[in-house]
């Protein structure tokens, strides 16, 4: 097993592993580099639907998204995120990603790991691949912050709602956001506590975050766009450009991520998540 850290805060890619087939050593080996780095890239895999699935499942319960649509029908614990219509029908969700995120804030208990496997990737004419996921640490954002600032948040809880993403958007055609039925908003600490790792993590995000709890409306959008904006300086980021065979693993309570939609509806991309569920947030 071959680990390569990216650059900054988080972010590493690994070579050399047959997840299948993976040594109890080397998964836990893998599984404490997801909490200190927040995503990483298993590079080369070659997953079917029941490998990704039996893979996946060492990390915990696996969540079914609630866009039905989308789910694979032999596994429904995998979730679709595609540009490519079949059969007349989109084969996953097209607009997954289009803001930034983290997965599940909208629920009481958000989900603690995801793991998207490249099918098929988009490239350029001149091979460059597209589709490429950007992702923000959240323990690097938190640290960064002046200490008056963290003192502010520490004891705030931030509002999230499934409804919220897609308020800000025009209803367009392949959107599965009419299947979102009824989440009602639940509240978590701005900044949270890592379960695993006890660093604190801001835990916002554009998409799903609309509110402070008991701050007055103004007040708290103002705070919420300037750690909206906070998160996403380049130096706690990552950019994922993807390779066919790739297992990108993400924790979603240190990270956000955004998928680029750089590429058109001729160029395919194929993906598919499974998606670990975790408890409430401290
Ligand atoms: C997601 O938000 O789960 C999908 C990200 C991507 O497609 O790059």
């Amino acid at each position: 097993m071959n680990i390569t850290l990216a650059p900054g805060p988080i972010g590493a890619a690994v070579h050399g592993l047959d997840l299948p087939a993976i040594a109890h050593d080397d998964f836990t080996k893998l599984r404490d580099l997801v909490h200190a780095r927040g995503v990483v890239a298993v590079r080369g895999q070659k997953l079917g639907e029941a490998e990704q699935v039996t893979f996946a499942r060492r990390f915990g319960d696996l969540q079914k998204i609630f866009i039905k649509d989308a789910l694979s029908t032999r596994y429904p614990e995998l979730f679709f995120v595609s540009n490519v219509d079949e059969n007349g029908k989109p084969l996953g969700s097209k607009d997954a990603g289009e803001f930034w995120h983290t997965d599940g804030a909208y629920l009481p208990s958000p989900h603690s790991v995801s793991m998207l496997y490249a099918v098929e990737v988009p490239h350029g004419p001149d091979g460059t691949a597209l589709g490429d996921t950007r992702f923000a640490g959240m323990a690097a954002a938190y640290d960064a912050l002046p200490p008056a600032t963290r003192e502010l948040i520490d004891g705030l809880r931030g509002v999230h709602s499934l409804y919220h993403r897609y308020t800000i958007k025009p209803a367009k055609p392949g959107s599965m956001a009419t299947q979102s039925a009824d989440f009602p908003p639940v509240s978590h600490p701005l900044a949270i506590r890592h379960p695993v790792t006890g660093r604190r993590c801001l835990y916002l995000s554009e998409g799903y975050t609309t509110q402070v709890e008991g701050l007055p409306q103004d007040e708290g959008q103002q705070l919420l766009a300037m750690l909206n904006q906070h998160v996403l300086k380049p130096e706690f980021g990552y950019r994922h450009a993807w390779a066919e065979g790739d297992l990108v693993l993400w924790d979603n309570r240190a990270t956000l991520h955004h998928a680029t939609f750089d590429y058109t509806p001729s160029q395919r991309r194929v993906m598919r998540r499974a998606t670990v569920g975790g408890g409430p947030l401290g």
